[in-house]
């Protein structure tokens, strides 16, 4: 069964290059990612794993663990690590599940049979601390992901969390943010100090707020 937006992500026990984890005890009041990817020992994988551990600060900074996935097993993650630390210039940070009875991608319907019936895809899957699936991006194996599009959705996610607005088109962190349509312009005129533009009705824009 796929995962939608506003589900409450399912929660596993499973065995990690960390130990033993139980996702929703692990994630605690925090962000988190879950990703998988296809294989351990292939190419475009080894850049993303390297990826995501050079960016473990930007992730640390927004309160946000990150937790990858393969159908391999933890010996084999364990094995792979050091190709990634030789390669891509940062040593694995963050925990990888081994899931080679495929129990954590079936719940996440991680693989696409019609992509291939055996290993998972590159999803990606942003929880909030609610534990509910903010965010669901799948690539094909051929296609490694842009962590910098991961912190950003993750920036909007957390933004548009706390705040009565949205992100427009190819927002980035510190860009102005459209104000939503649930609030009136009165309201906005308090909850928006900097003031706000009314290109239309519908659309307002402000600078954004928690800056
Ligand atoms: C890769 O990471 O390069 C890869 C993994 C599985 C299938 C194809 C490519």
């Amino acid at each position: 069964m796929a995962i939608r937006l506003g589900d409450v992500a399912p929660d596993f026990t499973a065995q990690t290059t960390e130990g033993t984890i139980n996702f929703h005890e692990w994630l605690g009041d925090g962000w988190g990612i879950l990703f998988s990817h296809p294989k351990d020992f292939t190419p475009v994988c080894t850049t993303e794993l390297g990826g995501f551990a050079k960016r473990k600060a930007d992730f640390d900074a927004r309160n946000t663990k990150i937790i990858g996935l393969s159908v391999d097993d933890v010996a084999s993650h364990n094995q792979w690590k050091s190709d990634i630390g030789e390669t891509q210039g940062a040593e694995l940070n963050f925990p990888l599940i081994g899931d080679e009875n495929h129990a954590v991608a079936d719940l996440y319907d991680m693989i696409h049979p019609n992509a291939n019936d055996t290993l998972t895809v590159r999803s990606v899957f942003i929880i909030g601390p609610d534990k509910k699936v903010k965010l669901t991006l799948t690539y094909p194996a051929s296609t490694g992901r842009n962590i910098d599009e991961i912190v950003r959705v993750l920036d909007s996610l957390q933004l548009t969390a706390s705040y009565s607005v949205a992100t427009p088109v190819n927002w980035t962190n510190g860009g102005d943010v459209i104000i939503a349509n649930s609030v009136s312009d009165e309201e906005a005129q308090t909850k928006f100090p900097k003031g706000f533009t009314k290109v239309k009705p519908y659309l307002r824009t402000t600078p954004q707020p928690n800056l």
